[in-house]
């Protein structure tokens, strides 16, 4: 039985790491059409454009993150801690909630705000 299981253990690691890889891809290949998630783009947009299905009503409503200006005045730090511990966290609106359970490591974290990032790229 503990032959068996150890190869067993090696194949998930192994496939979770793919999986970690791939979603720490850069930008580079990420698609234009569908640059963030669902669990960001339902307010964001697919494009991070701040036009999601849920933004409409929002005061105030999502930035449009292909604002290179914008992109340039904030730090990977301000972008991770806004994603991370909501808006509330840095005097922005608490409508942009924590997304811990989004993002629920360091890895997948840095890979949302390159896709942040990638919306003006
Ligand atoms: C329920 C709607 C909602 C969802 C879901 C949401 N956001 Fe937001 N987000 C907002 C709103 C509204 C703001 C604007 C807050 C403000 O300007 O006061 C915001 C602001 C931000 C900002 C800060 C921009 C700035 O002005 O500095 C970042 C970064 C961000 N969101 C990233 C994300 C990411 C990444 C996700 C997915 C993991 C996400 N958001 C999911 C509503 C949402």
């Amino acid at each position: 039985m503990r032959l068996l299981a150890i190869p067993l253990i090696c194949a998930v690691v192994a496939a979770c790491s793919t999986i970690g890889g791939s979603s720490a891809s850069d930008s580079a290949s990420l698609s234009r059409t569908q640059i963030l998630p669902g669990c960001c783009a339902r307010c964001h947009g697919a494009e991070g454009r701040g036009d999601g299905p849920m933004a409409t009503a929002m005061t105030p409503k999502p930035r449009d993150f292909t604002d290179r200006a914008w992109q340039a005045s904030v730090s990977d730090e301000h972008l991770a801690t806004v994603i991370r511990e909501g808006g509330a966290a840095v005097g922005l609106s608490p409508l942009m909630l924590p997304h811990a359970g989004c993002v629920d490591n360091d890895q997948a974290l840095a890979a949302m705000v390159r896709r942040v990032r990638a919306c003006a790229e």
